[in-house]
């Protein structure tokens, strides 16, 4: 099954507006066919990259969004208005959010029912702690995010779903995981996938996330379930992402 590789970029809370259209607009020259970019700036920078990025192949993604489309939310931004300010994708309980801002997967299941209402593709972010992981509790968490956070979906509806399975313990420590054990993970991602969304599972690409370098790209992305990669420090570099690109 032919999937069509996908590389986003996570920016976090980096990259002003002024850094980040100039960065985009170099990334239209790193596009390649047969591979599916995007860059998923802040909220603020997010309409000024889509302007500048239009009518080129570089998607644009929101980092998050609020299940509710409008009204007395302080601080929220949801997926209507990410799309109507140009987002096409939308990443969904990132770690971060777990971590930083109470995300379960109840709460991204709400999120996702919004994105997918909006025609938007969620790339839906899963995976374990060191502490999990060294527990053997890697593959009953994995399952129970999957399946939590899909909880009510059809097939049909998750058409477009992307998961990035980034294991906690290799996001932004520069350790990442053994292609083995990314492929392993990818490979039992999928598993499950199946048990939910049936032969759909062989259509969704699944993107590693953690630590992924111009140097480990080549490695990661030759495993035969790693559809991609969901980069965060390498994608806030030109030169970096633009050499992850070209390892696609
Ligand atoms: P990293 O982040 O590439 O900096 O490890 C990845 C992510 O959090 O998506």
């Amino acid at each position: 099954m032919a999937r069509t590789p996908f590389i986003a970029g996570n920016w976090k809370l980096n990259l002003t507006v002024s850094e980040g259209v100039a960065l985009a607009k170099g990334l239209v020259g790193a596009l390649k066919p047969g591979v599916e970019v995007a860059v998923c700036p802040t909220f603020l920078a997010l309409y000024p990259v889509a302007q500048a990025v239009a009518g080129s192949a570089l998607g644009v993604g929101g980092q998050n969004c609020y299940w509710e489309e409008k009204g007395a939310f302080t601080g929220e931004a949801s997926a209507s208005f990410l799309k109507d300010a140009g987002a096409k994708y939308v990443i969904l309980g990132h770690s971060e959010r777990r971590q930083y801002f109470g995300e379960t997967d109840a709460t991204i299941n709400k999120r996702l029912k919004a994105v997918l209402a909006q025609g938007l593709v969620p790339i839906l972010c899963i995976g374990e702690t060191l502490a999990e992981r060294d527990g053997g509790l890697l593959q009953q968490v994995l399952k129970t995010q999957i399946e939590g956070s899909l909880a009510g979906f059809t097939a049909a509806q998750l058409e477009t779903l992307v998961v990035a399975y980034e294991p906690v313990w290799a996001i932004g420590t520069g350790r990442t995981a053994s292609s083995a054990q990314a492929q392993e993970a990818h490979a039992f991602v999928r598993s499950v996938l199946r048990g939910v969304v049936g032969d759909l599972a062989d259509r969704v690409r699944i993107q590693y996330g953690g630590s992924v370098k111009a140097d480990n790209a080549k490695e990661l992305l030759s495993q035969p379930d790693i559809d991609g990669a969901l980069v965060g420090g390498a994608s806030l570099k030109l030169a970096d992402f633009s050499a992850i690109i070209a390892a696609a």
